[in-house]
């Protein structure tokens, strides 16, 4: 199949209101099952989609039938599936240099120098792995590197999510089922929908953040809290103000290293290139991914210099990995970042994110629906089977995840909510009608037609 010079016109016509794959998509499903068991994602078993491409806000499957990608990827393409200058970038860099370990390129200097344009100034040193766990086993052996003798442990919000890796795992206490749970100390995110302790913001006083400081920051023996400002893979928990305001300050107070964990949330996701700048928090450490290199696989820690000095990372083996100096990731990231800024995207993403709270404002009364939430691009719709006790309907979402597939529109699942990232290239008309069909994904489930 060969993909169109343009971003496919139109997504409504010709869309199969049915909820199966075409003839290729069953072909292909078949064959591939030879080798991969579809438990290997929860999209290939659910969604039973296969993608040929994608131009902009919009993929293809092999039967050549339309979706509007409102999750960029993996959150990842926020300039959208294939754009022309990253494109054009990466093919100049692979004829020109891939690979050469962590020695210096002119590929790493021109991420270094884009990253920095767009970080706060005190994050002025970097390093590049590959991946967004990757960054965070960094980011973790960094902390403990350099936090004083003693502060041997490491905090985390519970809901928090930082890969699959066992040393990212840790913190959150994800046992796959084969480990003993790893000693952790958990503090509490502001999940305000399921307030564990059945309070209200503000009259709350943020018990939530107060909690986190007393039972997991203000203690001796931590080195550092590992916390992603706005939750994502826990449902978008976006906290009200405030919150990281106390847990901040606490950290700073006891000497406690922040490693704000925007392997989701950087980039631009949330209007902001960091989502910790909505909340005017500095931490210590930062792992970013998903929103710098356009679905390429580059990733980033960057960090106070006093922080990751030369000492740290001779104490903790290094930043090199075999891909980590991957020249290709980095001209992906040098471009994206270069067009997220002279496009000024971030403004974009404010924008459209008003558009798609307004179009999602419309669908938070629906009976099926507990609460709508997000931050700029970046939001979340919670399902429940019953709005009064607010009981979590997971395999509701799962059947709205793939009656929006049927209707055109891809989301992501997980959970009782669906997660919404679309591109910040998308345009205003196709964002409402995309939240329209999803709406009536919503409705069709709900009444019990799909
Ligand atoms: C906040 C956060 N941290 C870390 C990761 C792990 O990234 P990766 O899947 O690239 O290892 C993710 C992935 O979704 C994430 O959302």
């Amino acid at each position: 199949m060969t993909p169109p010079a343009a971003a496919p016109e139109g997504t409504d016509g010709g869309q199969p209101d049915d909820a199966s794959p075409g003839a290729a998509g069953e072909a292909h499903l078949a064959a591939e099952a030879g080798y991969l068991p579809p438990t290997v994602s929860q999209e290939t078993s659910l969604g039973r989609r296969v993608f040929a491409y994608g131009r902009g806000a919009t993929l293809v499957d092999v039967d050549g039938r339309e979706y509007v990608d409102l999750v960029a990827g993996t959150m990842t393409q926020s300039l959208g599936h294939s754009h022309p200058e990253v494109v054009r970038a990466v093919t100049a860099q692979a004829a020109r240099l891939v690979n050469v370990h962590d020695n210096p390129t002119p590929a790493r200097l021109a991420a270094a120098r884009a990253l920095a344009r767009m970080l706060p100034e005190h994050l002025g040193a970097l390093g590049f792995l590959t991946t967004g766990a990757e960054a965070v086993e960094a980011a973790l052996r960094a902390a403990h590197a350099a936090a004083a003798p003693g502060r041997t442990r490491i905090a985390a919000l519970r809901r928090g999510f930082h890969g699959k890796t066992r040393g990212a795992r840790a913190p959150v206490q994800w046992d796959v089922g084969t480990e003993p749970p790893a000693p952790a100390l958990l503090g509490y995110p502001a999940y305000c929908y399921r307030c564990p302790f059945d309070a209200s913001y503000p009259s709350c006083d943020l018990l939530c953040a107060r909690l986190t400081v007393r039972q997991a920051v203000a203690r001796p023996d931590v080195a550092a809290l590992l916390a992603e400002p706005v939750q994502g893979a826990a449902g978008v928990i976006v906290p009200p103000p405030g919150y990281w305001e106390v847990v901040g300050r606490a950290c700073a107070e006891h000497g406690v290293l922040l490693i704000a964990d925007e392997v989701l949330t950087g980039g631009g996701r949330t209007g902001r290139f960091l989502a910790a700048e909505h909340y005017g928090l500095s931490p210590d450490l930062v792992t970013l991914a998903k929103g710098v290199g356009s679905g390429h696989p580059v990733a980033v820690l960057a960090g106070r210099h006093r922080v990751l000095d030369e000492r740290t990372w001779r104490a903790a083996g290094g930043l090199g990995s075999t891909y980590g100096g991957h020249a290709v990731g980095l001209a992906a990231a040098a471009s994206t970042l270069t067009v997220l800024r002279r496009d000024d995207l971030l403004t974009r993403v404010t924008e459209l994110g008003a558009v798609l709270a307004a179009a999602l404002g419309e669908l938070a009364d629906h009976p099926a629906v507990g609460e709508v939430r997000g931050l700029g691009l970046l939001w979340g719709v919670e399902l429940v089977a019953d709005r009064a006790t607010r009981a979590p309907d997971p395999a509701a979402a799962d059947r709205v995840y793939r009656r929006a597939l049927d209707l055109g529109v891809r989301v992501m699942p997980g959970g009782q909510t669906l997660r919404l990232a679309p591109p910040f290239v998308i345009e205003p008309d196709e964002l409402t009608d995309a939240i329209r069909r999803l709406g009536r994904a919503i409705d069709d489930v709900h009444q019990g037609r799909a």
